[in-house]
């Protein structure tokens, strides 16, 4: 899939956040192996903490519906969605890829419009990361 088309979703997605609270709307597309796209918003909370990023919304919603394999993810964000600048995943939502995602090839990009993004490999967002493999004794 390109690029463009998985920016046009995540921006999609952005337009489907609940932020009264906060007023950053964020959207995520998740791309996975066979191709499917899932796509998430954040969901605030009044009690705050119940909270969830539109990262981890798009992982669980893919997830809890037999995914297991990915290949990227894009994220849109900005206040009252108008992304003004990158919105890069916060530290829970980059170990809950580290769960799922090989840290070498899993790409996260961030865009700000189809024209305007960045690309990261998920390594190289969270260095040294803890993941399944070092439950397995394999360093
Ligand atoms: N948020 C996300 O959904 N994803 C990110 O990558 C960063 C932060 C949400 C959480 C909260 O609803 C709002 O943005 C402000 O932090």
């Amino acid at each position: 899939m390109a690029t463009e088309d998985l920016i046009r979703l995540a921006a999609e997605a952005m337009s489907y956040a609940y932020a009264p609270y906060s007023g950053f709307w964020v959207g995520a597309a998740l791309l996975c192996a066979d191709g499917r796209v899932y796509q998430g918003c954040n969901i605030e909370n009044a009690a705050y903490t119940p909270g969830n990023c539109a990262e981890r919304t798009a992982f669980f919603k893919a997830v809890s519906e037999g995914q297991r394999e990915f290949e990227a993810i894009c994220i849109v964000g900005g206040h009252n969605g108008v992304p003004n600048g990158y919105t890069a995943p916060c530290g829970v939502c980059r170990q809950v890829m580290m769960e799922f995602c090989c840290p070498e090839t899993f790409r996260v990009i961030l865009a700000k419009d189809e024209k305007h993004w960045k690309e990261y490999s998920l390594q190289e967002l969270l260095p040294m990361g803890f993941g399944p493999d070092n439950l397995q004794n394999k360093g």
